[in-house]
C-alpha cells in the first residue's frame, strides 16, 4: 500500500521571476487555486494519508499558508461567509496530513528526497514534482494500481519532441507490458540529442522503493552539479530493481516555466 508522498518544494523558482521573488511558485494561482492544492488533491484522491513537504527557510510562506488558523478564525467570527468557512475547512484538512522537512541549501531533487528518509515508514512511497500538473485523470492513482499489481517502482512517462530531450530524464524501454506500461531498461538525466536513448521523458510522478535512500546517500553530483533522483534510480535499475514506465492518460501542464504557467490556467479554465 502506498500511504506517504513526498513533494520537494525548496526550489527557488527562478524560471518564474519576478513572480517568485517574494512568493512561492507552488502557491501561485492556477485558475484561481494555488498550484500546490491540485497536487495535494491528486494525492488525497489517490488514497495518500501523509504528505511530506520539503521546504526551506526561504519558503516558510508555504507553511504559513496551511497554518494560518487564527487569521481565518478572526474573519469567520466577524462575518459568517460560507465560502471562507469552506476554504478554511479545506486548509485544515490539508494541514492534518502535511509534515514539513527542511532543505535549506537546495542541491537537486535527489538531495531533497533524501531529507525525508527518516519519515518514510513503508517499503514504497510516492514522490511528486509540483511543476508537473496532470489534469483530467489522476496519474498517481493509476500508478498506484500498477504498483499494487507488479509490486515494483513506477515512473510517469510522456513522449516529448526530440529536440527537447536535454530538458528531461529520458527512458530506454526493455519490454512493453501493455499499451500504456513498459519495463524500463535505463534512464538518463537530460541527455544531449545525439546520445538520447529515446524521446520518452520522465514526468514528475514516481513510486519509489525505500532502497533509493541508500543510493542517494552516496550519490555523486550529476548534470549541472545537482544530486539527481534519476541518477540514483539508474543505479537501482543496474542492481536489478524493477521499474515500470507508465504513459499517463491525462493532460500534462508544465507549470515551471512562464509560458507553461500561463497556459495551465487557460487549460484548466476550459475543463
Ligand atoms: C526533473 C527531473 C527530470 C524530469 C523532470 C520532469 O527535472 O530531474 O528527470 O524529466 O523533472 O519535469 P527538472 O524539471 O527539475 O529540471
Amino acid at each position: 500500500m502506498i500511504r506517504q508522498a513526498i513533494i520537494p518544494l525548496a526550489g527557488l523558482g527562478t524560471r518564474l521571476l519576478p513572480l517568485t521573488s517574494v512568493y512561492a511558485k507552488e502557491l501561485l494561482p492556477i485558475n484561481g487555486k494555488a498550484g500546490l492544492e491540485y497536487i495535494i488533491d491528486e494525492c488525497l484522491d489517490a488514497g495518500i494519508k501523509e504528505i511530506i513537504f520539503i521546504i526551506s527557510k526561504k519558503k516558510e510562506i508555504i507553511r504559513k499558508y496551511f497554518y494560518n488558523d487564527k487569521f481565518y478564525q478572526k474573519i469567520i467570527r466577524k462575518k459568517k461567509d460560507l465560502r471562507i468557512i469552506k476554504e478554511y475547512k479545506k486548509i485544515k484538512k490539508y494541514k492534518k496530513i502535511i509534515k514539513f522537512v527542511y532543505q535549506n541549501n537546495p542541491k537537486g531533487t535527489g538531495h531533497a528526497v533524501l531529507k525525508a528518509k527518516n519519515l518514510i515508514r513503508d517499503k514504497f512511497f510516492l514522490m511528486l514534482l509540483p511543476d508537473d500538473l496532470i489534469i483530467k485523470r489522476n496519474c498517481s492513482k493509476d500508478m498506484i494500481s500498477i504498483h499494487n499489481k507488479k509490486k515494483c517502482s513506477v515512473m510517469a512517462s510522456m513522449k516529448v519532441q526530440k529536440r527537447t530531450v536535454n530538458r528531461w530524464g529520458i527512458f530506454s524501454k526493455r519490454k512493453y507490458i501493455n499499451k500504456n506500461n513498459f519495463y524500463i531498461k535505463d534512464v538518463v538525466e537530460k541527455p544531449d540529442i545525439k546520445s538520447a536513448p529515446s524521446n520518452n521523458a520522465v514526468i514528475g510522478r514516481y513510486i519509489l522503493s525505500k532502497k533509493i535512500f541508500k543510493k542517494l546517500q552516496n550519490q555523486k553530483k550529476g548534470k549541472g552539479g545537482e544530486i539527481h533522483i534519476t541518477d540514483s534510480i539508474r543505479r537501482l535499475i543496474n542492481d536489478g530493481e524493477t521499474f515500470v514506465g507508465h504513459n499517463f492518460i491525462g493532460k500534462y501542464l508544465d507549470c515551471g516555466t512562464m509560458e507553461g504557467y500561463i497556459k495551465s490556467s487557460i487549460e484548466i479554465y476550459k475543463t
